[in-house]
């Protein structure tokens, strides 16, 4: 688990190569304001590879986050996270692990007919009651998600997860009221904060594509004073004496600004944005996307792209996510070792103050 004296440590390393608030807080914690990402790739023996080598490099160079999920790449993501975790010269204790459950994993390959083979491993094994999958590929149920953080900490050879994601929750909405989706958070949050009082977690959170940045009035909206209240609720409901809900993960990037702009969660002061709500609760932000899966590594609007510091596009864009007010860390997709020490070096800029940044919206 990452402690606050090893994540100082870390810091300390590191800290001299950064510019300004590189570092941020995390709980009792400090963590990297650039993270690993671990979603895109083929489930390939040469992308674990590549994966491997990127994680170790980008872990033992200033970055001391790094993000998965157990559907990433068919398992092989976190697997690889937890291999180089292992290799790299750094001690467990400094890192910010994070994953996800929620979609049903492959295991090492996409099957020949999925349909099939979900069929076999998920419901007719009893891990997935079909009247709780949604998609054909989706299920928050509390047991279920208890097997998969189970499948996790193996995965990644952890003795506890610090954070850990119910991945894409809005998914459920396709075929779930909103409040029958609350109901599940809410179970699926009591599981999690007994898993956190046996110390397999530490924290947990929501990892979302749709819901928190989309307006109120579209389908897939998850409105964040709920999942908070829930939380509450949830460890009421579990006796814990105060909630592990820590964080929310959303796509945050110069083309998709809408965690910052979008304005649908109520509040007493009137509707906030998802980043506004998130910083007012105490609740940490990890971007996704943060490059827009690369594209902006190509093209980035010229007004927006003169007000960044940094070298290349890349960095640029990079500092652009991280800039946003209330985000600990952004994540940024980094399968080939080759991006890696480009990525890093984004923090050696200063990121943007909080009125520039809003300069760009007007
Ligand atoms: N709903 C969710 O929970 C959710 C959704 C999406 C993402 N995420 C998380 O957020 C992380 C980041 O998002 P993402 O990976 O989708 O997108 P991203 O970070 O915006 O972009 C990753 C892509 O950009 C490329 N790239 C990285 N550095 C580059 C550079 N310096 N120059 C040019 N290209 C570069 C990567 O290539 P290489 O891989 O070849 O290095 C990869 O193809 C994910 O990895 C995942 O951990 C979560």
């Amino acid at each position: 688990m990452a402690t606050r004296e090893a994540t100082w440590n870390y810091r300390d390393r590191f800290t001299d190569d950064f510019a300004r608030t590189y570092f941020r807080s995390f709980d009792d914690c400090v963590v990297s304001s650039i993270g690993v990402g671990t979603y895109l790739g083929d489930p390939t023996d040469e992308a674990d590879e590549a994966y491997h080598e990127a994680i170790v490099e980008a872990l033992e160079s200033g970055i001391n986050v790094v993000d998965t999920a157990i559907n990433y790449r068919c398992q092989r993501s976190e697997r690889v996270v937890g291999e180089a975790i292992g290799d790299a010269a750094v001690d467990r204790e400094e890192l910010l692990v994070a994953t996800k459950g929620g979609f049903l994993p492959f295991d090492g390959s996409r099957p020949g007919n999925a349909g099939r083979y979900i069929k076999e491993e998920f419901i007719d094994s009893g891990l997935v009651d079909p009247d709780d999958l949604v998609s054909g590929q989706h299920c928050i149920a509390p047991g279920f998600l208890d097997t998969q953080l189970d499948w996790s900490l193996s995965n990644l050879g952890v003795d506890t997860i610090d954070l850990y994601y119910v991945h894409n929750p809005e998914t459920q909405l396709q075929t779930n009221s909103r409040e029958e989706v609350y109901d599940q958070l809410e179970a699926a949050f009591t599981r999690l904060e007994e898993r956190a009082a046996a110390g397999d977690i530490n924290h947990y959170g929501v990892a979302t594509w749709d819901a928190l940045r989309v307006r109120k009035d579209q389908g897939q909206h998850l409105a964040l004073p709920d999942i908070v209240e829930r939380a509450r609720a949830a460890s009421d409901a579990a006796g814990t004496t105060a909630t592990h809900l820590r964080a929310i993960q959303l796509p945050f990037n110069v083309f998709m600004a809408d965690a910052f702009t979008v304005e649908s969660h109520e509040t007493p002061e009137g509707e906030k944005s998802a980043l506004w709500f998130a910083n007012d609760a105490g609740l940490d932000v990890f971007t996704s996307a943060s490059i827009m899966q690369g594209r902006l590594a190509d093209e980035m609007p010229g007004e927006v792209e003169a007000r960044l510091d940094g070298d290349t596009r890349a960095q640029r864009a990079i500092n652009f996510a991280r800039s946003a007010p209330g985000v600990t860390s952004s994540l940024v997709g980094m399968g080939s070792p080759d991006h890696v020490g480009e990525n890093v070096a984004a923090g050696t800029h200063e990121p943007m103050g909080s009125q520039a940044f809003d300069t760009v919206f007007e």
